[in-house]
């Protein structure tokens, strides 16, 4: 293959076949490929863009590129939900055990936090045992059998992906609308889903700060996943507030399992409720969107999903004993300290991005793919815009690994909380719903 001119027909603003992308794409994973002409490549689609067949050539491509999931016939619809990740996203957790009371089968592949974004692996790596590696075989026995599993991808699933993304990372080309959905939708393609909603995210601590960017994103995604065969949707949801009241990896840990027992926060039930509601429309098993968000509320009450969380635990290794001892207790970082306000009034921010900044220099995230994570910190009793707040009452808890860390986080969080006279307007927490 005439890699350099396939370099500049994407330079000069031609559009390439799909036989040409999938060219690009097998030599990416047998390493034909120099970094520096895939670089280049990847900069002028970033300029130049990639049309819709474009965009779908090379997702298929990629997913295509290594091991593709293969489930027996079975009448329960295969499903999933992704997010572009945020602060205190922990949806994933409680949403999976319930998609599978709810009849679903759900292959959640998952991924790791970098910066302030958290990720779903990392919360579950702080559960006693869990293992989040498993081989594709064992991938599809726990679906078959629990119905649900949250995991890593294997070391053969969308390997172009891995050398891709890699590379987009070092050469500034990551915030491509093309590249963003070829990369999501390549991994999810390879659970051969039937349905998947999305989750896409914009505020100050999302990949996408802006609500206009964030559209543009869903909307790519949902006309590329429908194009698929894969029935997809997405929800635009506010990420300029922490989902839940805590972040931090065992403590999102503690808070899903607080939902999956009828209790947590609000928003964080709402926005399980809605993906699951969603999921049940697009597989016709609800006629609507309100009964299905009725369906999804009762199971959730029922205590099923609380039930099939141990039961997908247990089958990815965690020693439930273990768990609840753990669960037990009030904190399990060294040091906890409580930040307290001491102005009277209402919440009317907490600043999803100071806050994520915060967790990750205590040690909760990453600053690099090398970084190592330390689940038992981060904040929890987070205040939440819109509540009433006195002084003396507690702003946030910090759970941090010394006294020294703990006190310098206080003084940042400082201005992550605002108080004032008024009560605020609070914007809906899903601003818009993309089909
Ligand atoms: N997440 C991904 O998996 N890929 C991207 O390109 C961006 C976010």
């Amino acid at each position: 293959m005439n890699f350099l001119s396939l370099i500049e027909s994407k330079r000069d603003g031609h559009t390439l076949s799909t036989a040409q992308l999938r060219e690009i794409v097998a030599s990416v994973v047998t390493n034909k490929i120099p970094d520096y002409q895939l670089a280049s490549f990847l900069m002028a689609v970033f300029f130049r863009g990639l049309n819709t067949a474009e965009t779908t050539a090379l997702t298929l491509a990629m997913r295509d590129s290594g091991d593709v999931l293969k489930f027996p016939k079975d009448k329960r619809p295969i499903v999933d939900k992704h997010s572009t990740g945020g602060v205190g996203d922990k949806v994933s957790l409680p949403l999976a055990p319930l998609l599978a009371c709810l009849g679903f089968r759900v292959p959640m592949i998952s991924g790791r936090g970098l910066g302030i974004t958290g990720g779903t692996l990392d919360k579950l790596d702080s559960i006693p045992g869990f293992k989040t590696l498993l081989p594709a075989k064992r991938i599809t026995e726990i679906v078959q059998k629990v119905g649900c599993v949250i995991c890593g991808q294997t070391d053969n699933m969308v390997p172009a992906d891995k050398k891709m993304y890699a590379l987009r990372d070092v050469t500034g080309t990551v915030p491509s609308i093309q590249l963003i959905t070829a990369s999501i939708l390549s991994k999810k393609l390879a659970e051969s889903l039937g349905a998947l909603i999305l989750d896409v995210k914009f505020g100050c601590a999302a990949f996408m700060q802006t609500r206009a960017e964030a559209i543009k994103l869903a909307k790519t995604m949902v006309a590329l996943g429908n194009q698929c065969g894969v029935n997809t949707r997405a929800m635009l949801t506010d990420m300029n507030t922490p989902v839940g009241r805590a972040s931090g990896n065992w403590l999102e840990v503690k808070e899903s399992v607080a939902c999956l027992a009828g209790m947590g926060p609000e928003d964080l039930r709402v926005l399980v409720v809605d993906c699951a509601a969603h999921l049940l429309v697009q597989t016709h098993k609800a006629k609507s969107f309100n009964a299905a968000r009725k369906q999804a509320e009762a199971c959730l009450n029922s205590g099923a999903p609380s039930a099939k969380w141990d039961e997908m635990l247990m089958a990815q290794g965690a020693d439930l004993a273990e768990v609840k001892q753990k669960l037990s207790l009030n904190h399990t970082a060294k040091v906890v300290l409580e930040l307290k306000t001491r102005c009277s009034g209402y919440v009317t921010r907490s600043d999803a991005r100071i806050l994520g900044e915060v967790i990750r220099d205590l040690g909760g995230g990453r600053l690099s793919k090398e970084s190592v994570v330390n689940f038992d910190v981060g904040l929890d009793q987070i205040a939440k815009p819109g509540e009433a707040i006195k002084s003396g009452q507690t702003l946030c808890r910090i759970h941090a690994d010394s006294d020294n860390q703990a006190r310098l986080a206080g003084e940042r969080l400082a201005s992550a909380f605002k108080i004032s006279a008024n009560r605020p307007k609070l914007l809906p927490l899903v601003a818009s719903v993309i089909k």
